[in-house]
């Protein structure tokens, strides 16, 4: 057994006493009740179960919860797709992925959702040229297996977001750049 503390969607859980085999997704699903969190594969293949890790450096990444022992996120800062609405108001995401019907039966949403919030989190550190816009979001969600295909729309809807807020998260298109650098 070991003891971890983790502090997930910005409240601290802990101190808890858990097996040191047992994976984040039971702790997350069993421990706490937070459900949100699918279970695919559970072999790190589909993402469904991926939550977003919030770096010391400021950074975010996403990490698969399956194969992934609770232990290894101790003293970490986490976040669920419990933690996007704020004061019961939907994150643009989210309702992006509503209004574009981008999920049927919702068992991958959580990941996709996940990985498109670390995306724009990233492009707000790293604006990305309009013409390389849609390989970044490609990029991003390529490791997302969703059973439903709702791949293109989720691709629309993340791109949705950011054009809605272009000079967050978008540079100049390599086009303009050019046509400026030869004036
Ligand atoms: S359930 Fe974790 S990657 Fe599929
Ligand atoms: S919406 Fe069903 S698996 Fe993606």
């Amino acid at each position: 057994m070991t003891t971890v503390n983790i502090m997930i969607n910005g409240h601290a859980h802990g101190p808890t006493d858990v097996r040191d085999d047992l994976t984040m997704n039971d702790y997350l699903r069993e421990y706490l009740g937070m459900t949100g969190t699918k279970f695919g594969c559970g072999a790190a293949q589909c993402l469904s179960c991926a939550i977003i890790i919030d770096n010391p450096d400021g950074t975010s990444s996403t990490s698969p919860t399956c194969i992934v022992p609770a232990v290894s996120f101790d003293g970490k800062a986490i976040r669920t797709v419990e933690g996007h609405a704020k004061d019961g108001e939907l994150s643009d995401l989210q309702k992006a992925f509503i209004e574009h019907f981008a999920f049927q039966c919702g068992y991958c949403t959580a990941g996709f959702l996940n990985e498109g919030q670390v995306l724009l989190e990233q492009l707000t550190k790293t604006p990305v040229a309009r013409d390389d816009l849609e390989k970044t979001i490609a990029d991003a969600l390529d490791s997302h297996l969703c059973r439903c295909t709702g791949y293109i729309k989720y691709h629309e809807a993340v791109r949705d977001v950011i054009l809605a807020d272009s000079k967050r998260y978008l540079v100049e298109n390599k086009e303009l750049n050019l046509r400026a650098t030869r004036k």
